[in-house]
């Protein structure tokens, strides 16, 4: 097999850690492709919670799920990803088996709302508490635009300092690429140790 893209590459990571019936979540529904693609991952009897601050990407997403009727599935916030660990149920709590973040700006969007450092990290540091044992948080990187490089920045500075005894984190990028391309981050949380 060759080298998979950066989002089929991501998607790969989320299918080999969701299973029918796992709770995950969506923290940029955009226009909903991702949710989707959790929806369908986790089936009819799993649950995708999804955030996003803009009623157009709602909206969007909301269609989106509705035309394959896979809204019964997925519950959508309108507010910052930031608020996750205020928003879900507390029988969530250690039982998300995934989370996935598609940083940046809505495409065909407003292109000055963008994900921002401090918001993300807080989001992830909470998201990481709520991961299962072998839970998984992925993350498209984007950061070609303004803003992005201080996400970028700010984010490898974190993940880079989380405890390898906790989470093993992963960075899949093309090197050699032009135009600042996006990249992939992963954090698994790891197996507690005896
Ligand atoms: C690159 S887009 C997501 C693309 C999406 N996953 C898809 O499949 O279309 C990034 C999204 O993050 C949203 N966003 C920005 N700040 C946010 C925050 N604090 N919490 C949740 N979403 C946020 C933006 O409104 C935008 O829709």
């Amino acid at each position: 097999m060759g080298l998979e893209p950066i989002l089929s590459y991501a998607h790969s990571l989320l299918k080999n850690s969701v299973q029918k019936g796992d709770i995950v979540i969506d923290a940029t529904v955009g226009n909903g492709h991702d949710t989707v693609f959790l929806a369908k991952l986790v089936g009819e009897d799993g649950k995708v919670y999804g955030f996003d601050i803009q009623a157009q990407a709602i909206t969007q997403t909301t269609r989106r799920l509705a035309a394959e009727s896979l809204e019964k599935r997925v519950q959508l916030f309108q507010t910052g990803h930031e608020q996750a660990a205020t928003l879900l149920p507390a029988e969530a709590s250690g039982q998300v088996a995934a989370a996935m973040f598609n940083l940046g700006y809505l495409p065909k969007g407003n292109k000055t709302i963008i994900t921002k450092p401090e918001t993300t990290i807080t989001a992830i540091g909470q998201m990481l508490n709520m991961l299962k044992i072998g839970g998984i948080i992925v993350l498209v990187v984007y950061h070609g635009h303004e803003g992005g490089r201080e996400e970028r920045d700010a984010l490898l500075d974190y993940v880079t300092s989380l405890e390898q005894e906790k989470f093993h984190v992963l960075q899949y990028a093309f090197i050699n690429q032009r135009n600042q391309p996006p990249f992939v981050l992963a954090i698994e949380k790891s197996a507690r140790r005896p």
